[in-house]
């Protein structure tokens, strides 16, 4: 594995092909936001793996070899950082936290978030992922009834934030049957805007509130306006229960426990920003990651049967899986969702920056240089497997004893190192509970676009399948 070590000698930067740059803009003009990913990975095939980029006036390398990026991720957070104007911007919408946290204040919050979503916490939340989980179903009950096509972006976060909030909050927000008032509708402005504001030559809104600035600071005003109450009602519970600032039940106990604890270095900015931190870092990237996995399981017939068959063979008569269900098994659906996030990585582009200087391979890279990590094409590329641009969920078999192969070490869709993400236990947890229910109890008529094409990939800070409708009928099993 090569090592992160300061520059001797090396190539320059300069040296390296890439798309020729812009004086100010860079590469930025070439470059659609929305389709970001997918225009850095055809650089990749024409340049290679390993090649310049400018970011308006910062200097960057894409790496898409996934040993270079690996040897990245782990050299955080010491050597390397997310980028700073990131942190920057998502200080500005009052999401500082966790994700966006260095150094020492980063390792004080990364211990908290771990333990609130560790296995134990996750096996006591069972039931009220159940009540969610039967929620969803009376959803798919009624669009089976109605023989509707139901967006499935919408379906999936309104799932995945009443979990997040129920596990990491310790609230039942419902936003499943009172979508009306959902936080969810206001909280899924943000990460589009980040996005184009992150890509943003300049930055417009510190000057002029545009329209789009001003509805946003709306949609903004009224999340912060949600988390706060939440906090406070988190508050009152904890003054009549002393009990819970020794044993916190959940992520915002513990937040509130360690912001009132003296010296614990967390400020109230971090108590809010965390809360919004996991609320996003939660729906996008779990409903995205199932509606890709829904798709492709709609478009390979024999995988879908296999995976009917063992869910039906689990859960027999009942609608729902049971804790003992999830924990003994659904090792096809493991291995679907882990070849889904193969081929359609929700989060296909990291950014980072380097501390201090270092290399990336062969190549010297001053401090503050970029690595725009892509997190694809070394897992879909045929030199290290022949079908490796196939969906084909049974090579993640688990075969004691049998190493790992090449695509399943280079694929990384949860990152890798030390901050490794927290909520994947959760995520797959999630995952395991919706597509068992839905594939036991109801049949996929389609899963698509309303026309028939191909749905297209979107990169909004986390990448979807662009109009993905679901339509489903019962399976008169029961
Ligand atoms: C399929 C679902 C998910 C995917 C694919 C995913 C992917 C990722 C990725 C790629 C990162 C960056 C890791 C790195 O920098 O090395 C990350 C970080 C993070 N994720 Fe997830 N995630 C998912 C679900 C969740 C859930 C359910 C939660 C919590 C409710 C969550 C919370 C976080 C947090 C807090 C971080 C920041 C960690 C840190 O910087 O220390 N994620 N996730």
């Amino acid at each position: 594995m090569p090592a992160a070590t300061p520059p001797s000698a090396g190539r320059r930067i300069d040296a390296l092909p890439g798309p020729s740059p812009w004086p100010l803009l860079g590469n930025l003009l070439k470059v659609d936001p929305l389709r970001m990913h997918t225009q850095l990975e055809r650089w990749a095939d024409e340049y290679g793996p390993l090649y310049r980029f400018r970011l308006g006036r910062r200097k960057a390398v894409v790496v898409a070899e996934p040993e270079h990026i690996a040897t990245i991720l782990r050299d955080r957070p010491d050597g390397w950082r997310r980028l700073r104007s990131m942190q920057t911007l998502i200080g500005e919408v009052g999401a500082h936290g966790v994700f966006s946290a260095e150094g020492d204040d980063w390792r004080r919050q990364r211990r908290l978030v771990m333990k609130a979503f560790d296995p134990p916490h996750l096996q006591r939340y069972f039931p009220s992922l159940l009540r969610v989980t039967e929620r969803l179903r009376a959803c798919l009950d009624a669009a089976a009834d109605s023989g509707a096509a139901v967006d499935l972006q919408t379906l999936l976060m309104r799932y995945t934030v009443d979990v997040t909030a129920g596990l990491a909050l310790g609230i039942d927000m419902n936003t499943q049957q009172h979508p009306d008032d959902a936080l969810q509708g206001h909280l899924d402005q943000v990460f589009p805007m980040l996005m184009k504001r992150i890509l943003a030559p300049f930055p417009w809104w510190r000057y002029v509130r545009l329209p789009s600035d001003r509805a946003f600071d709306r949609h903004l005003a009224r999340v912060h306006d949600a988390v706060e109450g939440l906090i406070a009602a988190a508050r009152e519970r904890m003054a009549h229960d002393h009990s819970l600032h020794d044993a916190p039940g959940n992520l915002l106990e513990a937040l509130i426990a360690a912001r009132d604890d003296e010296g614990s270095g967390l400020s109230e900015r971090d108590l809010v920003g965390n809360v919004l931190t996991v609320l996003l870092a939660g729906e996008d990237t779990t409903a995205n990651t199932l509606g890709w996995t829904l798709h492709l399981l709609h478009t390979h017939r024999d995988v879908r049967d296999e995976l009917v068959e063992e869910v039906d063979a689990v859960l027999g008569d009942d609608r729902l899986p049971s804790r003992f269900d999830v924990a003994r098994g659904f090792e096809a659906i493991e291995q679907c969702v882990e070849e889904a996030m193969r081929l359609r990585p929700v989060a296909p582009l990291l950014i980072l920056e380097a501390n201090a200087a270092t290399t990336v391979g062969d190549v010297a890279l001053e401090p503050g240089t970029l690595a725009m990590c892509l997190m694809r094409p070394g897992a879909v590329d045929v030199r290290r497997s022949a079908d490796a641009r196939e969906f084909r969920p049974r090579r993640w078999q688990r075969d004691p004893g049998q190493r790992q192969d090449a695509l399943q070490k280079a694929s990384m869709p949860f990152g890798a190192g030390p901050r490794l993400c927290p909520g994947r236990y959760l995520a797959m947890l999630e995952m395991k509970m919706v597509l068992a229910t839905l594939m036991h109890n109801f049949e996929l008529v389609s899963v698509g676009t309303e026309d028939g094409s191909a749905p297209e990939e979107r990169l909004a800070f986390t990448m979807f399948a662009m109009g993905l409708k679901i339509r489903v009928a019962p399976r008169r099993l029961h």
